[in-house]
């Protein structure tokens, strides 16, 4: 390389994630009372193309206030955890935060772990090119589950990343199960940053997800069509309608689809019946006091190193390490 530096290499590492069978799961979810259907349905291409405009709303404040979160406090996470890193990317999202990341921790090694093996190829294919130096081992792994990080990074400090309050569309024992599996992975020294969304008056959280252009209703409506073109089924998207409400007592917001009339849906060979107004359940997305968050994260095996908020306490951003 012209500066004199190595080049990194790439290793892609797939591990063969087990994906179920999708029409039996999805039957299950909504055969049951109420009605569910897993949120990993929102994500193909145009699902995640509506979740990039969400980013970009003015009513949907997480984006851009962690990301404003790591302009400033970068460095100081950088500072912290040296000169010998594996970044360790738990689903390989948003292009432009990792981005910012890799320029400020200058990882020897970086580990994007996703279960979309195409999303994860072409992403971490793509940093490669623009990080030359730094080795690139992308994993194909679920995960929830616990797998082995490359040899190759054996020998460095490990540092976890899991942005954007992801953490918070986890129910919180399976949030608290998936933070004891990372700790397991990472293992003992190493670091997690991981972005949290807070409580806050309930008006702010529901417009979060209620915007004015309806980009979110899009975004939720697209899991039907998704499933109309992967498993043939017949839903009626303008048939169901978006709804999102804060739920005080569970301290998450909940995603609805209501089914605007009576209807039936052809699924997989199976017939589905909707009453008038029935909802079909989507997605919570919990929001973590900084005690209660720090509680799950203690619980898990980790204690807090560095955190940060914003100027109006909206989001939280932790430097954890496992104990
Ligand atoms: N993970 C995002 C969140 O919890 C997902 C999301 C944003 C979402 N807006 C939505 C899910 C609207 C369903 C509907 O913030």
């Amino acid at each position: 390389m012209h500066d004199g530096q190595a080049a990194g290499e790439f290793v892609f590492f797939d591990f063969e994630p087990d994906h179920g069978d999708i029409a039996a799961e999805v039957l299950a979810g909504l055969s049951s009372q109420p009605k569910r259907i897993s949120p990993k349905y929102f994500y193909d291409a145009r699902g995640s193309a509506l979740f990039e405009q969400i980013t970009e709303l003015d009513e949907y404040y997480p984006t851009r206030t962690e990301m404003a979160l790591f302009d400033a406090h970068l460095g100081e996470i950088a500072e912290r955890v040296g000169d010998h890193v594996c970044l360790i990317e738990y689903g390989s999202g948003s292009s432009k935060k990792i981005r910012k990341v890799l320029q400020s921790i200058t990882p020897l090694a970086y580990v994007p772990i996703d279960i979309s093996l195409e999303h994860l190829r072409a992403n971490a294919w793509a940093l490669h090119q623009d990080f030359p130096h730094v080795n690139v081992y992308p994993v194909c792994a679920d995960i929830t589950q616990s797998f082995e990080l490359p040899d190759a990074t054996a020998d460095l400090t490990r540092v976890g990343f899991f942005p954007g309050s992801s953490i918070g569309n986890f129910e919180p024992t399976e949030a608290q199960r998936f933070l004891h599996t990372v700790h397991q992975t990472l293992g003992s020294g190493a670091s997690l940053i991981i972005g949290v969304d807070r409580k806050k008056p309930v008006e702010i959280l529901e417009r979060a997800y209620n915007d004015a252009d309806g980009v979110t209703a899009e975004f939720n409506l697209n899991l039907l069509r998704h499933l109309n073109e992967r498993l043939g089924a017949d839903f009626q998207v303008e048939q169901f309608s978006h709804d999102a409400r804060y739920n005080e007592t569970l301290g998450c917001v909940q995603m609805f689809l209501k089914s605007e009339q009576r209807q039936q849906v052809n699924i997989a060979g199976q017939s589905v019946s909707f009453a008038a107004g029935e909802e079909l359940h989507t997605e919570n997305s919990y929001k973590y006091h900084p005690h209660e968050f720090k509680a799950l994260a203690k619980a898990a095996g980790f204690s807090v190193d560095l955190e940060w908020t914003d100027e109006r306490d909206y989001f939280s951003l932790y430097l954890l390490t496992a104990d």
